[in-house]
């Protein structure tokens, strides 16, 4: 089975590129989607890659992450700051969850500086740019080879 790695963007992403270039700058979303399966492939990891503008779309996704689902790397945009659903979906499916922000967020207003994703999150990556979602992706590639190694070695092969 490959370890995909779910990529889940919140609304107003897909108009990166055109939108606010001074704090997102110029790449599109579709450039970090290209980024993030070129590393995907050096790390063996399946990326799956989508945006919505839609809470409940996000909350679908998370739920519907299929058994191949090793983590979740998510950049729920302006839904980080409002959202109780979004993490509610994170702890029921209990995957490995990166939290990523292009911006820093907390050199923002001070609206952006809570995040209700951040207490469900393994790791938070923010204001790096789309350096963020890569990092992240390496970040999630060791989690996924750490998972692997504890189970190799737990106490379901000692007894086999
Ligand atoms: C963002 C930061 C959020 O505060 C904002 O609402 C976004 C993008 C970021 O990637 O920097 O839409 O998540």
């Amino acid at each position: 089975m490959p370890n995909t790695v779910l990529i889940l963007n919140g609304p107003n992403l897909n108009l990166l590129g055109r939108r606010e270039p001074s704090v997102y700058g110029r790449e599109t979303l579709d450039d970090i989607a290209a980024a993030c399966r070129v590393r995907g492939e050096k790390l063996r990891i399946r990326v799956d890659f989508r945006q919505t503008n839609h809470e409940g779309e996000l909350v679908e996704w998370i739920q519907q992450s299929h058994a191949d689902v090793r983590g979740i790397i998510l950049n729920a945009a302006a839904y980080t700051h409002t959202s109780v659903a979004i993490p509610d979906a994170l702890r029921a499916v209990a995957l490995p969850c990166i939290e990523v922000h292009l911006s820093n967020v907390h050199a923002r207003e001070s609206f952006r500086h809570h995040s209700y994703i951040s207490p469900v999150a393994t790791g938070v990556i923010v204001g790096l740019g789309s350096q963020g979602y890569l990092l992240a992706l390496d970040a999630m590639a060791r989690l996924i080879a750490d998972a692997d190694a504890a189970n190799a070695d737990g106490p379901r092969s000692l007894s086999t």
